[in-house]
């Protein structure tokens, strides 16, 4: 039987936030979510999330369906350090005889393998408790171990060693494999006679008798979060960790330390992404794209040979062959099928381009479908909403849509209709047909210009 406790009670005072820590966010996920996700794989009986420090916010957050998830919350009231958690949980364990799991929420990175590795270790070793433990060159913040042999004697906190104790490099993760039957024995012996006056975890240690430690080597896993140095810290090693993955798989980062990329983004081969280029959510970029300078894409796919240029991408579908920006904003379901070309300061939203659309300069097209090979001229814009709702515009195939033409939405224009430059077009349009809606210009000759000065 396994159990897992994950102790997310605390303020998290260090960050200086509105917001509890555990909901501070890791490329998209919240530090909770992140250790949460890393014991599912577990499969554990039951997992116990100690909350405290506004626990609705925290609940809320995870979006469990209590019903079908084993996952359970314990309120943690007044929040009196991480021995104290594990007392008020203790109450929920009444005939439980298996291993607790614990893990700090502030620490999320950590792997399921790794977890898994610790479970064996602790059965293999029938050890009282094992906790995760490794060396750091900078171990300021984390609570000292001191072992003899690989048995552990004690843990002190940074802010209780001694000048002397402070200077040991073994540090404790967070991350323990207890049998519930040996600690539920001490759980309530601990004693809130230290620097903080808490009721700290960590002095169960000393109160067992075999406990033993999962010494990891790289300590990027088990970096815990306290401040914001500590987030941005996290934030770099999940970059690092997807960049070398993508280019290991045939991606060039023109400069990666500019640039981010989801967990969730697949990015095919041969793709370049240049500086300060953003890819986030369930993106997909095809085989040979290019993207950026300065371009963000979110939950888009790209397919392959096309061109970003200093653009913003949303929840929209480009096709192969496709050249976007410099400067362009498509906005949300938007579709631009194959060999369009999207220029300088064009927007556009809830739309559908079928292939070979030319839109290049200055433009907005909303709620509109236009058809293949059309090319709209500067400047046009659709006149979507009515002050009430939004109206489609429908353009058809092989138009010429002269520049500055307002279309005022709803409105539907047929096959190969031309408009002429600065026209608005509130009326629908017959196929073949030239449409101008503007005054006649009328000239006035010897017309002299007037200045103040006359
Ligand atoms: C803790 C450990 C330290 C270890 C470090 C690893 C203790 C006493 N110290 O220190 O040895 O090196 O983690 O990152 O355990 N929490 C509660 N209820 C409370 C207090 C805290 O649920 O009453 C939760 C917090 O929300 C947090 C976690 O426990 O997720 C750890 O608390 P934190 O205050 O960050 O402990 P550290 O000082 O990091
Ligand atoms: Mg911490």
């Amino acid at each position: 039987m396994l159990a897992v406790a994950i102790l997310a009670a605390g303020k998290g005072t260090r960050m200086c936030s509105d917001l509890p820590k555990v909901l501070h966010k890791l490329s998209g996920k919240t530090l909770l979510s992140r250790v949460i996700k890393s014991c599912i794989k577990l499969k554990p009986d039951k997992i116990f999330v100690i909350v405290g420090h506004k626990a609705d916010e925290v609940k809320k957050s995870l979006n469990i369906d209590s019903t079908k998830d084993n996952i359970d919350f314990v309120k943690q009231e007044p929040q009196n350090g991480t021995g104290h958690a594990i007392q008020i949980l203790s109450k929920r364990l009444n005939q439980f005889k298996g291993d607790l799991l614990v893990l700090n929420g502030d620490v999320p990175l950590i792997e399921s393998d790794t977890l898994l590795n610790l479970l064996e270790t602790h059965k293999s070793e029938n050890a009282d408790a094992s906790l995760i433990t490794t060396w750091m060159d900078n171990p300021h913040g984390y609570g000292r171990v001191f072992q003899t042999e690989k048995k552990i004697d004690n843990i002190i906190e940074e802010k209780d060693c001694t000048s002397d104790q402070r200077s040991n490099q073994l540090i404790n993760a967070g991350i323990y494999c207890f049998s519930w039957i040996s600690l539920s024995k001490v759980i309530d012996n601990i004693k809130s006679n230290n620097s903080q006056k808490e009721l700290y975890l960590t002095d169960t240690i000393p109160l067992m008798n075999k406990v033993i430690s999962y010494e990891l080597i790289n300590s990027n896993e088990i970096q815990g979060v306290n401040n914001r140095i500590d987030l941005s810290k996290c934030e770099q090693i999940i970059q690092n960790r997807i960049m070398n993955y993508h280019m290991s798989n045939g991606v060039t980062f023109i400069n990666p330390s500019t640039c981010s990329v989801s967990e969730e983004c697949e990015i095919g081969t041969d793709v370049v992404i240049e500086a300060n280029s953003h890819i986030r959510g369930e993106s997909k970029i095809s085989n040979n794209c290019t993207i950026g300078p300065n371009t963000f894409i979110e939950n888009s796919f790209i397919d392959k040979n096309s061109t970003i240029i200093n653009s913003t991408i949303l929840e929209s579908k480009i096709s192969e062959n496709v050249s976007i920006g410099p400067y362009s904003h498509i906005r949300p379901n938007t579709q631009i099928s194959s060999n369009c070309k999207i220029g300088n300061f064009v927007e556009v939203k809830n739309s559908f381009l079928d292939k070979g659309v030319k839109l290049n300069h200055l433009s907005y097209i909303g709620d509109s479908n236009i058809g293949k090979s059309t090319n709209i001229g500067a400047g046009t814009i659709t006149a979507n909403f009515d002050g009430f709702k939004k109206n489609q515009t429908l353009i058809g195939e092989h138009c010429r849509i002269g520049a500055n033409t307002v279309f005022v939405a709803p409105v539907s224009i047929l096959n190969s209709v031309t408009t002429a430059a600065g026209s608005v077009i509130n009326k629908d349009v017959e196929s073949n047909s030239l449409a101008i809606a503007r005054s006649k210009q009328k000239n006035i000759l010897n017309w002299k210009n007037k200045s103040s000065s006359e």
